[in-house]
């Protein structure tokens, strides 16, 4: 069959040239607001007297049944169709005669397109903020949870100080809903409406644009045209976003792959989230953090794909540009999925106190509190860190650790330790003095939570 653009050519392409030319296949997912698009354009239309108000009631109805008909599968999508746009006015061609032909009007598909894309990300995006936030509140219950929980903190994944399990669990709470900031900026930006800019020039008819953006919830209109129809930064920028969303992810991810090992146990994730292995009895897997890890690769090599893409063309549309939405929809699934299986994962995640608290013994990570308990006494603090680190270099020696290392041996490395160090450094005390703000006391946590309770409830 012929192309509806068949006029100059014949429209008569090659079967393998139509099959590499179609967006069908991924573009049908906007099904939904390209026919809200068109019914706005149509009122459009007809309220600058472009086209009737008769024609505008029969376009609005043969859409609204293509959109009932296509949710509730009475219509099958044609997958030979050129692309979501073409399909539609055709059915509604097919549905209402000529007047179909008129939708058409002061538009192209490269408005068109663009239109519908940030339409369609708009309503997906609020899905990710969701999920985004389920996930925000499944950290913040099991970090409430063990706001008292000690466990060693790392730094060079090397033992350093100790830290509480829900500290731990709120820095990412923290960068989470950075990116959920980093989510609603891009929006802001991309709250633009793009349709009208026609081809590329504008048009001739006297149309309305602001109504037609109002009518579609966006707050303006993009005031060049060649950009209106060229721009992907939206696209970009929420690829960004997401890109360090999964960043985020996935350092989660490998924490918990590592807690879960018999190393750390410091976490046990719920056999739900876990699987077995084909041929090891003894193993459970941690599947689902490694695939958030693994897929979050992916979600870079999208934004690369697009940046890639966009970079050599010149002004305005280009074919080149229909790749934007594979880019973006596989960013989109991929991070959905990963958020839709975290949240869960964390939630029903058991967490060993006593295991972490044992780890937290082990590493001399007293030792700086040590240092400062000599400072206290009228040490400078660089004799004082010498002197702790000889002490700690004699327990491992001995196989021994700075909680239960006599006095007397520890007078022999300065005459003014007393009784009294004992609870200074007492991994307890070293939590609790740790009074600073942001820092790891229960004060200090219950702080952080409180600002995680108020990006919670804030809608
Ligand atoms: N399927 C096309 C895309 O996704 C729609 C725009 C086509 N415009 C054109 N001038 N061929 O980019």
């Amino acid at each position: 069959m012929a192309k509806m653009w068949a006029g100059l050519t014949s429209g008569i392409t090659d079967r393998v040239a139509d099959d590499f030319n179609s967006s069908i296949s991924f573009d049908s997912r906007m099904y939904r607001q390209d026919i809200t698009g068109s019914i706005a354009h149509a009122a459009m239309l007809s309220a600058q007297g472009i086209i009737s108000v008769q024609d505008k009631e029969q376009l609005t109805e043969g859409l609204l049944s293509i959109l009932e008909d296509i949710d509730g599968g009475a219509l099958q999508i044609d997958p030979l169709s050129e692309d979501i746009h073409m399909f539609v006015e055709q059915e509604l061609t097919k549905r209402i005669g000529d007047t179909g032909k008129k939708l058409h009007t002061a538009r192209s598909r490269n408005d068109q397109v663009a239109l519908d894309l940030r339409m369609y990300l708009r309503d997906e995006m609020a899905e990710v903020k969701k999920l985004l936030k389920a996930l925000v509140k499944a950290l913040y219950g099991q970090a409430k949870a063990h706001k008292s929980s000690i466990m060693p903190g790392y730094t060079h994944l090397q033992r350093a100080q100790p830290v509480t399990f829900g500290h731990h669990l709120l820095a990412y709470c923290m960068m989470l809903i950075r990116d959920a900031g980093r989510f609603e900026d891009a929006l802001k930006r991309m709250d633009v409406s793009p349709i009208g800019c026609c081809a590329l020039a504008g048009t001739t008819y006297d149309t309305d644009r602001e109504m037609e953006a109002k009518a579609l919830g966006f707050s303006s209109v993009a005031l060049n045209s060649m950009d209106g129809v060229s721009d992907r930064d939206y696209c970009l920028e929420l690829m960004s976003a997401m890109s360090i969303l999964m960043m985020h992810l996935s350092r989660l991810s490998e924490e918990l792959i590592l807690w879960c090992s018999w190393e750390f146990k410091f976490v046990t994730l719920s056999d739900g989230y876990t699987t077995g292995s084909s041929i090891m009895p003894q193993k459970k897997n941690p599947d689902m953090a490694e695939l958030i890890r693994g897929k979050t690769g992916r979600v870079y090599g999208d934004l690369m794909g697009l940046l890639t893409t966009l970079k050599g063309l010149p002004l305005a549309y280009n074919k080149d540009m229909q790749e934007d939405k594979e880019c973006i929809f596989d960013a989109l699934d991929t991070v959905k999925a990963c958020l839709q299986v975290a949240a869960p994962m964390i939630e029903t995640m058991s967490v060993h106190e006593d295991n972490m608290f044992s780890a937290a013994q082990k590493g001399f990570i007293n030792a700086t509190d040590l240092a400062d308990y000599l400072v206290k006494k009228g040490l400078p603090f660089r004799s004082a860190y010498k002197i702790s680190g000889e002490i700690v270099a004699k327990c491992m020696a001995d196989d021994q650790v700075l909680e239960t290392l006599p006095l007397e041996v520890y007078k022999t490395f300065s005459p003014v330790f007393d009784g009294d160090l004992y609870k200074e450094i007492d991994l307890r005390t070293c939590v609790e003095k740790r009074i600073s703000q942001g820092g790891t006391s229960l004060r200090s946590v219950e702080m952080q939570l409180v600002y995680v309770e108020e990006f919670l409830k804030d809608d």
